[in-house]
This record gives C-alpha cells, sequence and structure tokens, in this order.
C-alpha cells in the first residue's frame, strides 16, 4: 500500500491563454472568481509548486511543530525524535480526521481524537486500538503512517515543501533570487527568528491579490495608505522626495524596494508610523558588513524590501516592519493570511519586543496598514465577481516596456530584471509564472515554460 501522495495525470479543458496576457497588460477577471479556474490552481500550482511552511526557529527542539497548510491542504511540520525536520497531511489514515489541531508545540506523538490511532513524531503508525483482536493478519502498520510530503528543504531557514516529487530542488526553484533572500534573512550572523505565534486572518478576497500585491504594489501606496500618509504617520508618502526615489522591482520572483536615486541610502533608515527607529544603528551596522562583503550599493538593499516568492509567499523587511507571511486559499473568494512578526536573532530581547509592537500597529489583523489593504482586496472581490464584471480585464500596464536589468537600475551585482517603482512589472512576471504553472501539465513541461518566462 503507497503511503505516498501521487499526483493524477493532467489534463485540463481551461484555455489558460485566454486569461491573461502580462506581455499586452492585462489579466482577465475570471481568474479571481471562477470556481474550476481555482480547482486547476490547486491541482497544478498549490500541489506543484514549493510552498512555505514555516521558519527553523519554530522547531528548535525534537517534537516542536507547527500545523498550516499547503494550498487547502493542513500540514503538520515536525522535528523527529531523530532531530529531522518532516512535514505530513494533518489527515488520519484511518477516516481522515485532523491527527493535530493546535497550532503549535512539542510532543511525542499525535493521537487522531477520533478512534485513537497514534502516529510517532516521525509519521509512523504505532499505536492501534484493538490491533491484535480486529486488525492482525490484515492491516500493516508501517503502511498506514501519516502522509509525507514529497521534498522538504530550507533556505536561509525558511522551510519551504512540495507534494511533486517531479519539482526541481529548492535551490533551482528559488534561481538567483537567493541573493535577494541573504539581504532578507542572512545579514545577521544568527539569522532571523519568529517571534511568538502566527497571526491568522480570514479576507473574503483572492489569495492571489495579497500575492500580486507583496510582489509588489508599491503604487497603491498613494491611494490604499494614503489616510495614514495625512495623519503624518508614515511621512515616505507624503514627502514629496518620495515621487522621486527609484526602486528595483526585481522579476523572477518579485521584490521591491524604494531607495532614493542620490545619497548613500542612509536617509531610507527612518520608521514607519514616523517613529524612532531603535533599530537604525543595527541596520547601518549591516549596512557595512553587506557593503565590505559586496559594495556600497548593495548595501543600499538593507532592508531588502517587499516580496513574494511565488505562488503564496510574501515577507516584508522594513525599517522597523518585519513579517513573513503566506496567503492560504480558502475558495476563489476567500483567502487566510498566516503572519508572523520576525527580527534578527542575534538583537536585545528589549529591541526585538520594540520591534514587534511597531509591527503590530502596521500589519496583523489590527494593524492599520493591513486593515487599509485588506478592505481594497475585499472591494477588488465584490467589483469583479459579478456576471459583468468577471468578463472584464484588470489594466497591468503600469511601466509596460520599460523594464531594464535589475544591474541598471540598482549595480552591477543585482540579478533579475526591474520595473523602477512606479512599475506593474512584479505583477505581470507574478502572471507569467501563474500561466506557466497552470498551462503545464507536469514539471517536465512547467521547468521549461518558467526558463522561458525568467528574466
Ligand atoms: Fe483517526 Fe479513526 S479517524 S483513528
Ligand atoms: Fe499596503
Amino acid at each position: 500500500m503507497a503511503t505516498r501522495a501521487t499526483l493524477p495525470p493532467g489534463g485540463s479543458t481551461i484555455d489558460v491563454t485566454t486569461l491573461a496576457d502580462p506581455d499586452a497588460g492585462w489579466v482577465n477577471r475570471r481568474v479571481y472568481v471562477e470556481r474550476d479556474i481555482y480547482e486547476l490552481e490547486l491541482e497544478r500550482v498549490f500541489a506543484r509548486g514549493w510552498l512555505y511552511l514555516c521558519h527553523v526557529s519554530q522547531l528548535g527542539e525534537p517534537g516542536d511543530y507547527v500545523t498550516t497548510f499547503m494550498g487547502e491542504d493542513p500540514v503538520i511540520v515536525v522535528r523527529g525524535a531523530d532531530g529531522i525536520v518532516r512535514a505530513f497531511l494533518n489527515a488520519c489514515r484511518h477516516r481522515g480526521m485532523r491527527v493535530c489541531r493546535a497550532e503549535e508545540g512539542n510532543t511525542s506523538f499525535f493521537r487522531c481524537p477520533y478512534h485513537a490511532w497514534t502516529y510517532s513524531n516521525e509519521g509512523e503508525l504505532r499505536g492501534v486500538p484493538k490491533y491484535r483482536l480486529a486488525y492482525e493478519g490484515v492491516m500493516q502498520r508501517e503502511d498506514w503512517g501519516l502522509v509525507p510530503v514529497a521534498k522538504l528543504a530550507d533556505y536561509q531557514g525558511l522551510v519551504f515543501a512540495t507534494w511533486d516529487r517531479q519539482a526541481p530542488d529548492l535551490l533551482d526553484y528559488l534561481g538567483d533570487f537567493t541573493f535577494y533572500l541573504d539581504l532578507g534573512f542572512g545579514r545577521d550572523p544568527q539569522g532571523v527568528e519568529i517571534l511568538s505565534g502566527a497571526h491568522k486572518w480570514a479576507i473574503d478576497a483572492n489569495w492571489k491579490h495579497p500575492s500580486e500585491n507583496f510582489a509588489c504594489d508599491m503604487y497603491h501606496g498613494l491611494g490604499a495608505h494614503l489616510r495614514p500618509a495625512e495623519l503624518g504617520l508614515m511621512t515616505q508618502f507624503a514627502d514629496e522626495g518620495y515621487e522621486v526615489s527609484a526602486g528595483v522591482g526585481y522579476i523572477g520572483h518579485e521584490i521591491t524596494r524604494p531607495v532614493s536615486e542620490d545619497g548613500d541610502g542612509d536617509e531610507t533608515l527612518h520608521g514607519y508610523w514616523s517613529m524612532p527607529n531603535p533599530y537604525t544603528y543595527v541596520l547601518k551596522e549591516q549596512r557595512k558588513a553587506v557593503a565590505a562583503k559586496h559594495d556600497e550599493q548593495v548595501a543600499r538593499l538593507v532592508p531588502s524590501g517587499h516580496a513574494s516568492i511565488f505562488p503564496n509567499f510574501s515577507f516584508l523587511d522594513l525599517e522597523n516592519l518585519r513579517l513573513v507571511r503566506v496567503q492560504q486559499p480558502l475558495g476563489p473568494d476567500r483567502v487566510m493570511i498566516h503572519q508572523w512578526c520576525c527580527v534578527d536573532a542575534s538583537l536585545d530581547p528589549e529591541l526585538k519586543q520594540v520591534l514587534r509592537r511597531q509591527y503590530e500597529l502596521a500589519f496583523g489583523p489590527t494593524g492599520l496598514l493591513e486593515q487599509d489593504d485588506g478592505e481594497n482586496w475585499r472591494e477588488c472581490q465584490e467589483g469583479m465577481r459579478g456576471w459583468i464584471g468577471r468578463r472584464l480585464d484588470s489594466n497591468m500596464d503600469l511601466g509596460r516596456g520599460r523594464e531594464r536589468p535589475a544591474s541598471e537600475i540598482l549595480g552591477d551585482k543585482f540579478p533579475g530584471r526591474g520595473g523602477g517603482i512606479w512599475s506593474e512589472a512584479n505583477q505581470r512576471q507574478f502572471f507569467r509564472h501563474w500561466m506557466a504553472f497552470m498551462g503545464s501539465d507536469g514539471w517536465d513541461e512547467l521547468r521549461g515554460r518558467l526558463t522561458e518566462v525568467s528574466h
């Protein structure tokens, strides 16, 4: 009896080429609304791509676990008694009950609440009530362990997994985006650390709205976040100087970071919310270290900005706001955000708590910026869910045709291509990825398509 999930052969009647043309600057709104397109996403995007699970700092000891989702599938990520991190479908092999309903903890076993089948923290089925009396001779326990993911790996402590054994290794999937992940997560000698548990909240909007926003939509700051700016809470959007800022939009996976065209970059080390930024001193020291390793231009990308790794992992690495998050799909018109505050691991504990408070004021379910965003994504969904609305295209023309190598925008060492700060280059690239996944039956075909659209 196979214990691994096997993906079904491909085959779809949906013509993906009718749904979007990023090169021409449009995406049809059916992709945010229709159930059959969403079901194809679960199969071709979420069952095939590398998906973010958690950070290794959450799994410090044997038995430490967190629960999360891959697409709509619940998963447990656990460091086994042998010290190895594994991930399993959080579903009992007997009737499918979730064997772990806590969000995090430490355990040597997972006992199913329904009929009490019990699994070790390495996924083996160890305990079956009345086994000798009722099952012996007809069912082998070793065949009915928890279903593991096909591949699991981490980069800079970020743990990802895929259900597809044909998927390329994580490093190949990330490509030269690792350059930006090193700046974002590897500039402290101890890496980053997740502070406390996850913030979770649901929004009545398609998962792609937040994912493409973080990929990154700097343009919305002029509308969605105008009120905090007018109240003096975000000087960067109220400041005329912001208008002349350059920026990089790396397209491959995607990252955007506003940096000043002149100056040494230190002028961007203000705190969001116009708060004194107690992290500034640390950032300046980190910039010196990055400059010594690379050069001054690379150092200006500390902190590293906004980014999404296709499909649904995003992070913010700003002056005093730092988070990682996943946009978990819950249907074509609902998304659950899982978000964690993170900090450099070697910081003073008091500074970590100050940064956590500043994070909470901006993001998370009670954060002002988050509420600005979530309200807009929900209303986007409302505007496009009707019979007429879903037949229209969304305009994705901003900065189209003006993409150029990131090395021309920020410096020789930067990989990828950029669109500047007022550009939807990254959103267009997000949809090139999406079309490659949605139009491919499996990784044999998908590898070639991703190579074609990569820059
Ligand atoms: Fe888990 Fe029956 S569903 S033991
Ligand atoms: Fe926003």
